[in-house]
């Protein structure tokens, strides 16, 4: 391994790597901002230049190769006045709106300005000044605020193919823009929202919604499809604002879909179920959890008593937890050791969308076909719970033997969207049904007895993605009032005493999950939440 000296400090460096990547690999800080990992290297920003002995000129350290033995300096004298000098050109025309600009906090313009800039600005005439411009459906851009950096538009050119941005102009008049008639609408377009270092281009569906220092974050996985994208959920005071992308370099890298990025809408939906309710003399009406949870459980073993065993089922969604699943599994089979098990429906487009960079091919992601996150991990656990067990395709072909004793089941949805179409199977129409769901549809108004549930983003557990890769994820936020964690009320129902807990049940459930463990230091736990039945 080569080893190169970086302001008196020898560090290990890969074969063929940058200056920048080893220094940014050891840890040592260089100003950077038109370099990104994921991106190819165009050297324009020229902050990053750093001294090396032996070379009469600074270098870009991004687009410098490594050689052993080599001997850097990123804060010499020289190296500091080009930083300043980059920091003062850069900031001639940044209008001065850091207080009312969504970046602020998580600014590298404002990170570096702090570190090198100038405290007063020695530019005496007019800046330019660019309106906002709408350039996409989740977009804004703020051309004063560009630095020109052009991580968005090697992004629109190397990762998804469809090169939406260009650089309009020259020298003081450029700018980015769209291609008239060519919105950023491609599917991976938030991205550039996280690729911009300061606050040109904006989500606008976080635009004055928060200011980020207020954020907390824990690790979390994309719930809209089989992929598996890690992601951070960011919320305060029980609301979450937004989705970001968390780097795993053996799924999604640095990127995320756009469907990711706005999943947290359904979580913070007005029409969530908030009220447990039972059938009483054929209508639907209120009442407690607990007795919502006991009128279910008398409901059902009235069936299995006078139909015997098989006559309940229980459809486990493809949106449950791996640890829900095994627990509903159980709790059902207690009640009737012949339930049949069903894996609810698993949405899907029919093919997977691939994106690639158009200069050699290579794929750069994929947003996975089947819409759900879970559907492997749902089997996984169906086939180490055994016993009788089917398909919702079965169910909607209607020939399966064991379909025609049914007499009543537990059914959970979970599903970001309404999952139940106007002209419902003929299965849901029949028989006693317990359902748990977090948004209103058909199957909830049909319902014998309806608890309200958490969304994903409201309770621990994991999932295994397409590729058997399972993977644990945080709670953000506590369900609503009147909602309860499946996990709490799989307890109950299973009379075990204290909360329910991810990790505990993943032990209980033994290999592949027991090994399944969180992200080391996650950046903020959850508290948890008593919650009363
Ligand atoms: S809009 Fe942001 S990402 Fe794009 S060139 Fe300007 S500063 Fe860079
Ligand atoms: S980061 Fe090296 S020139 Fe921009």
């Amino acid at each position: 391994m080569p080893k190169i000296t970086v302001d008196g400090k020898t560090i290990e460096a890969k074969d063929k790597q940058m200056i920048l990547q080893a220094c940014n690999d050891a840890g040592i800080a260089v100003p950077q901002y038109c370099y990104h990992p994921g991106l190819s290297i165009p050297a324009s920003c020229r902050i990053c230049l750093v001294e090396v002995e032996g070379v009469p000129k600074l270098v870009p350290s991004c687009q410098t190769p490594i050689r052993d033995g080599m001997v850097v300096y990123t804060k010499s004298s020289k190296a500091i006045a080009n930083q300043k000098q980059v920091m003062e050109y850069l900031l001639i025309n940044h209008p001065l709106d850091c207080p009312v600009c969504d970046q602020a906090g998580e600014c590298s313009l404002q990170d570096y300005s702090y570190e090198y800039g100038r405290s007063q600005s020695r530019f005496e005439e007019d800046k330019v000044k660019n309106p906002k411009k709408d350039i996409g459906d989740h977009i804004y851009l703020y051309a004063d605020r560009c630095i020109m950096c052009t991580r968005c538009v090697r992004f629109t050119r190397e990762v998804t193919g469809t090169a939406e941005l260009y650089v309009d102009g020259r020298g003081h008049k450029e700018e980015i823009d769209i291609f008239p008639g060519r919105p950023l609408n491609n599917k991976l377009a938030g991205n550039v929202v996280d690729l911009c270092p300061v606050g040109a281009l904006l989500d606008k569906e976080f635009l004055f919604q928060q200011r980020v220092w207020l954020l907390k974050r824990v690790p979390s996985v994309s719930p809209v499809d089989s992929g598996g994208e890690n992601i951070f959920l960011e919320y305060n005071e029980g609301v979450i604002y937004r989705i970001k992308p968390r780097y795993n370099p053996e799924i999604n890298v640095w990127w995320i879909s756009d469907d990711t990025r706005f999943a947290y809408k359904a979580v913070n939906a007005e029409n969530r179920l908030k009220v447990a309710k039972k059938r009483e003399l054929g209508a639907l009406a209120p009442t407690s959890f607990r007795d919502a949870l006991a009128a279910a459980e008398k409901g059902l073993k009235e069936i299995v008593a006078s139909q015997g065993p098989g006559s309940i089922y229980a459809m486990l969604s493809p949106l449950m937890a791996n640890e829900e699943a095994w627990l509903l599994g159980r709790a059902i089979r207690v009640i009737d050791p012949e339930a049949l098990l069903i894996l609810g429906p698993t949405p899907t487009t029919g093919q997977d969308e691939v994106f690639k960079d158009p200069r050699n091919g290579r794929v750069t992601f994929t947003i996975k076909g089947e819409k759900v996150p879970n559907a492997a991990g749902v089997r996984r656990i169906m086939q180490k719970l055994g016993g009788p067990q089917a398909t919702f395709d079965d169910v909607l072909a209607n020939q399966l033997p064991a379909l025609a004793k049914l007499k009543g089941g537990w059914i959970v949805g979970g599903y970001l969207s309404n999952w139940i179409a106007t002209d419902m199977p003929e299965f849901f129409k029949a028989g006693f049904r317990v359902v748990q769901d977090i948004l209103p549809n058909a199957l909830t108004e049909r319902a014998d007895v309806l608890l309200p549930a958490a969304a994903w983003a409201e309770k621990d557990g994991s999932w295994e993605n397409f590729a058997g890769k399972i993977q644990p994820f945080l709670a953000a936020t506590a369900p609503p009032d009147g909602a309860r964690r499946e996990g709490d009320v799989y307890y109950a129902l299973l009379g075990r005493q204290g909360l329910y807990n991810a990790e505990t049940i993943r032990h209980e459930m033994g290999e592949p999950f027991a090994a399944v463990h969180l992200p080391a230091e996650p950046d903020s736990l959850p508290l948890p939440q008593f919650v009363e039945l």
